[in-house]
């Protein structure tokens, strides 16, 4: 039931809601002193400060909880007589840096990269390109395992990406895969795709460019004659030639324009 309210004379009165008496509007003259009362709601109004959201684990950190593993590219078939060369180029890269292998097969030379990055501490993305068709050379079209070898590599290259190495898979073909990097991108890419004249010659093209002011572009198999023939044509006699164990590969570093 309403209750009506009066005021001492008897005359009805209009509702006053409950709670806070309504102020009064201010006249043009008057100002408003801040009261202690107004400071504790606006302190009441403050929303409760929220617990911190945990950071994400620095690479150190992480780095510290899992395991790398000891090198293991030697189990793994392959051709890499250049993996004292991938030290190197991990040694003197920066803090971050873009690493790309052109021509992969099983994964030797690349679970010998990943592990060294691995052990670097170092923030490098590394970028693994290969078609996983293997190619006419007897030795890949003799090899039962050419039938999966895109599953070949990725088991071999699991060791290296459960302790936490960025790698990034590209099924493509070699030119196609260089259209997605920006120029100026790469600090290290090596060839070690096809070896005719025309492909290699169409590879240095397509992947120069990507290698940043510093950085370096090397490749495998120079003394094949296509190999050898496509370098010198295109990169001339600034190319370096190292040799391990017999086998010379190239390399060379790329000059600011
Ligand atoms: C000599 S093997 C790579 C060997 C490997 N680096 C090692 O250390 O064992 C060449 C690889 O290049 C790949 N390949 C050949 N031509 C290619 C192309 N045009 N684009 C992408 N991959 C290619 C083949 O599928 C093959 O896996």
């Amino acid at each position: 039931m309403n209750e009506i309210v009066t005021n001492d004379k008897g005359i009805p009165q209009p509702k006053r809601k409950r709670g806070r008496p309504r102020k009064r509007p201010l006249e043009a003259h008057e100002t408003v002193k801040p009261v202690a009362n107004e400071q504790v709601v606006a302190q009441e109004d403050r929303k409760p400060e929220l617990a911190p959201e945990p950071k994400a684990p620095k690479k150190a950190e992480r780095a510290a909880s899992v395991t790398i593993p000891p090198h293991y590219w030697q189990n793994i078939q392959g051709w890499c007589k250049f993996h004292l060369f991938y030290g190197e180029m991990v040694a003197r890269a920066g803090q971050e840096a873009t690493f790309v292998e052109v021509g992969c097969w099983k994964g030797q030379s690349a679970a010998y990269m990943g592990v060294e990055i691995l052990n670097s501490g170092k923030d490098i993305a590394f970028h693994c390109v290969d078609h996983f068709q293997g190619s006419d050379e007897d030795a890949h079209k003799n090899d039962p395992e050419v039938r999966n070898l895109k599953a070949v590599f990725e088991e071999n290259m699991k060791p290296c990406v459960q302790a936490g190495l960025d790698l990034t898979v590209h099924t493509s073909d070699s030119e196609k895969a260089a259209s997605k990097f920006k120029d100026g991108s790469i600090d290290f890419v090596w060839l070690d795709a096809g070896h005719d004249y025309h492909t290699v010659k169409r590879d240095i093209v397509a992947w120069l460019p990507k290698v940043k002011a510093g950085g370096i572009i090397g490749g495998d198999d120079y003394p094949m004659k296509g190999v050898g023939d496509a370098v010198r044509e295109v990169l001339g006699v600034e190319v370096n030639i190292s040799e391990y164990d017999g086998w010379k590969y190239w390399h060379m570093p790329v000059e600011a324009d």
